[in-house]
C-alpha cells in the first residue's frame, strides 16, 4: 500500500521551430520517470497549436498522424487557430475525443523556444493555479528575449559582451547610421541575432560590412527586435543550475562546435559537436563560472532549472554570460542532465528534484496568497 502516485502532465511538441527537439526531450523524461511514483499524463501540441490529450500524443506527433489529420481542415497552416482541448469539435485523432485537461498535481513543460519556454504557457498555468516545473512568467520571458535578458544582466553587474540593440524598422529606415555605430562600438567580427528565437535560428556571424548588412536582413525576417554583439574569440562553457531561491550550480561543461560557431547545423544536424564534461578549465574559472551562473539565474528570476551559457574569451580569459535557457535540451545525452550526472545527481533523481521544486514553489505562492489582507468584503 504505497502512497498515492504524483500525477504529472508532461507537455511537448508545440509551435516553435524546436518541435522535434521537444519531442526527443520529453520522450527521455517520460522514459526515465519512476512509474511507481508517477502517473504520467502526456500532452502533445501540434505545430499549429492544437492540444492532444488522451491516447498517445507522442506517437501521434512523432508519426505525423496528428499533422495529417489536420490536413484539409485549414488548420495545418502556421496561421491557424489554436485551442486548448481537442475533441470539442470532433475527434482529431481516433481515440482522442471526449477529453479534458487531466487533473494533475504538477505540469512538466518540455517545450523549447517560443510558445512554451517564453512565459506564455507559464502564464496559462498560473491562471489555472497549477504547479509546474521551471521558471515562472517573468523568468521565462526574460530568458527568451535576448535584449531584455542582457539589459538585466548588465544592470546586475554581470559581464556580457558589448552589444547594440535596435528594431528592424530602425535598421530599414537608416542602415548607414547603424552600420557606422556598430562598426564604431563593436567592430568585426560581430554576431547579428533576432531577439527572440533559439537554436541559433536567424543568427549570423559578420566578418565585414556586407555580411553585417545581409545578417541584419536575415535576422529582421524573424523578429522586430534585433541584437548585434561583439564577436568574442570564445570557448563555450555551460553550467546547469537547479533550485528555487537557493539554487546550486553543477560542474561546468564545454561545447566544442563542429562549425565556426555553434549554429543550427552544429547543434542538431551534423552530430559532430563535442561535449567535454567537466570543462577543462582551471579551478578558479570553474568557481567563477558557477558563481556567475547562480547570479544570472537569480537576476532573471529563474526557478527550478536553467542552463547558463558563457563565452570564455581565449585572449583575455574573461567569462561573459551569454544566455540562460529556462527549458534546456533534456534528452539523457543533453548538456543539462549530463552536467548534473557528472555532479552526482543521476537523470531520474534530477526529474524527482525538479518536480519537488515545482510543488514547493506552488505551495509557497499559495501561502502568500492566503495571507493577502485585502480579502475583506466591503459593505
Ligand atoms: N558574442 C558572441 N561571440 C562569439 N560567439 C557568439 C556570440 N554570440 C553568439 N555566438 C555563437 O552563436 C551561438 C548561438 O548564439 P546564442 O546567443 O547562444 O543563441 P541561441 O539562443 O540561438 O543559442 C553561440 O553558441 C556561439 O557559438
Ligand atoms: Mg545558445
Amino acid at each position: 500500500m504505497g502512497k498515492r502516485k504524483v500525477r504529472v502532465a508532461v507537455i511537448f511538441g508545440g509551435r516553435s521551430g524546436e518541435h522535434e527537439v521537444s519531442l526527443a526531450s520529453a520522450a527521455s523524461v517520460m522514459q526515465a520517470m519512476d512509474k511507481d511514483r508517477y502517473e504520467i499524463h502526456p500532452i502533445g501540441i501540434t505545430r499549429s497549436g492544437r492540444w492532444l490529450v488522451g491516447g498517445d500524443p507522442m506517437q501521434a506527433l512523432q508519426s505525423g498522424v496528428a499533422e495529417r489529420a489536420l490536413l484539409g481542415t485549414g488548420e495545418e497552416a502556421r496561421d491557424s487557430r489554436g485551442g486548448l482541448v481537442v475533441g470539442a469539435r470532433g475527434a482529431l485523432v481516433p481515440g482522442m475525443e471526449e477529453v479534458h485537461f487531466p487533473d494533475v498535481d504538477v505540469v512538466f513543460p518540455v517545450l523549447h523556444g517560443p510558445y512554451g519556454e517564453d512565459g506564455t504557457l507559464q502564464g496559462l498555468l498560473e491562471m489555472a493555479d497549477m504547479a509546474y516545473v521551471g521558471a515562472g512568467v517573468l523568468g521565462s520571458a526574460l530568458g527568451m528575449d535576448k535584449v531584455a535578458m542582457k539589459d538585466v544582466f548588465r544592470a546586475r553587474g554581470l559581464p556580457v559582451a558589448p552589444y547594440v540593440h535596435l528594431l528592424a524598422r530602425d535598421w530599414r529606415a537608416r542602415p548607414e547610421e547603424w552600420v557606422a555605430r556598430i562598426e564604431a562600438e563593436l567592430g568585426y567580427p560581430c554576431f547579428v541575432k533576432p531577439a527572440n528565437l533559439g537554436s541559433s535560428v536567424g543568427i549570423t556571424k559578420a566578418h565585414h560590412r556586407s555580411e553585417l548588412e545581409r545578417g541584419m536582413e536575415e535576422a529582421a525576417q524573424y523578429d522586430r527586435k534585433l541584437l548585434v554583439e561583439r564577436g568574442i574569440n570564445a570557448r563555450e562553457i555551460e553550467v546547469s543550475v537547479l533550485g528555487n531561491d537557493d539554487p546550486e550550480a553543477s560542474v561546468p561543461g564545454e561545447i566544442v562546435p563542429s562549425n565556426e560557431f555553434y549554429d543550427y547545423a552544429a547543434k542538431y544536424l551534423d552530430g559532430k559537436s563535442e561535449l567535454l564534461i567537466p570543462a577543462p578549465i582551471s579551478p578558479e574559472q570553474t568557481r567563477r563560472a558557477q558563481e556567475l551562473a547562480v547570479r544570472a539565474f537569480a537576476a532573471v528570476d529563474c526557478a527550478g532549472m536553467a542552463r547558463v551559457d558563457f563565452l570564455l574569451c581565449r585572449d583575455s580569459g574573461e567569462l561573459y554570460v551569454n544566455e540562460v535557457n529556462t527549458i534546456p535540451g533534456f534528452t539523457a545525452i543533453s548538456m543539462y542532465p549530463k552536467l548534473w550526472e557528472a555532479s552526482g545527481l543521476p537523470y531520474p533523481q534530477l526529474i524527482d528534484r525538479l518536480i519537488e521544486l515545482a510543488i514547493e514553489r506552488h505551495e509557497e505562492r499559495r501561502r502568500l496568497r492566503s495571507e493577502y489582507p485585502g480579502a475583506r468584503r466591503e459593505g
